[in-house]
């Protein structure tokens, strides 16, 4: 499916979120409090969008991402982010090879994302910091209301007039209505080796950025 969107994916973002996500992507960063020199990886990078903000700290960053086609149209247009061919579930990195792991709009994707926050604890060197930017659910109840209606109703119409694959934000849609809330997804951190969880809303909680130490 991502092989599918890896074309148009960053303008799709960024029509889509009205332009926001290049503020949840600076959030991400800065809640990484990352230091130059620092090792970070960024797990479901796709195009390397998310990877290239990290890189502004001064920090070491690298990307994975299991889609060819995203890893491919992001080398194409950002030939300075090292991209990498990887599984969140199986990833091509010694234990406690980073010192902060992060993963946006990604975990949501992934086939069993328990066991990918477990790999992320794998890599990560204890103290070594974790921040998941991901879709979450709106705070306030109004507000709540005309946003899933957005989600449903708009946002795959808009997507059809954007989108190399318009089907695929159909799929959007709805696993993030599928997704947990903020607390639920902080006790499933909290149960695959991070300790310390804690979250922060973004856009009235359109996303929620959770952060955890590795323990
Ligand atoms: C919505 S994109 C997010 C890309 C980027 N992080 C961003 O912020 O725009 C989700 C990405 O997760 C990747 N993905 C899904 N399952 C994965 C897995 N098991 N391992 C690595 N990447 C995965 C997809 O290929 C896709 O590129």
């Amino acid at each position: 499916m991502f092989d599918g969107v890896a074309a148009r994916y960053d303008l799709t973002n960024t029509v889509l979120s009205f332009g926001q996500d290049r503020s949840w992507r600076r959030a991400t960063r800065a809640a990484l409090g990352l230091l130059p020199g620092e090792r970070v990886l960024d797990v479901g990078a796709g195009t390397g969008v998310s990877t290239q903000e990290l890189a502004r700290s001064g920090a070491y960053a690298v990307g994975a991402d299991l889609s060819q086609g995203m890893l491919h149209a992001g080398r194409r247009v950002r030939p300075e982010v090292p991209l990498l061919a990887g599984d969140a579930l199986r990833l091509p990195f010694a234990d406690a090879s980073f010192d902060a792991v992060t993963i946006s709009f990604a975990l949501r994707n992934v086939n069993d994302p328990d066991a990918a926050l477990r790999e992320l604890a794998r890599v990560t060197r204890p103290g070594g910091r974790l921040v998941v930017c991901e879709f979450s659910t709106p705070v306030h109840p109004a507000f709540r209301t005309v946003y899933l209606s957005y989600l449903m109703r708009s946002l795959p119409t808009v997507a059809r007039t954007v989108s190399s694959n318009p089907d695929a934000y159909v799929y959007l849609a709805e696993s993030i209505r599928a997704w947990p809330d903020q607390a639920a997804l902080a006790a499933r951190v909290g149960a695959a080796g991070w300790g310390r969880v804690a979250w922060r809303n973004l856009t009235g909680g359109v996303v929620a950025l959770h952060r955890a130490v590795r323990v």
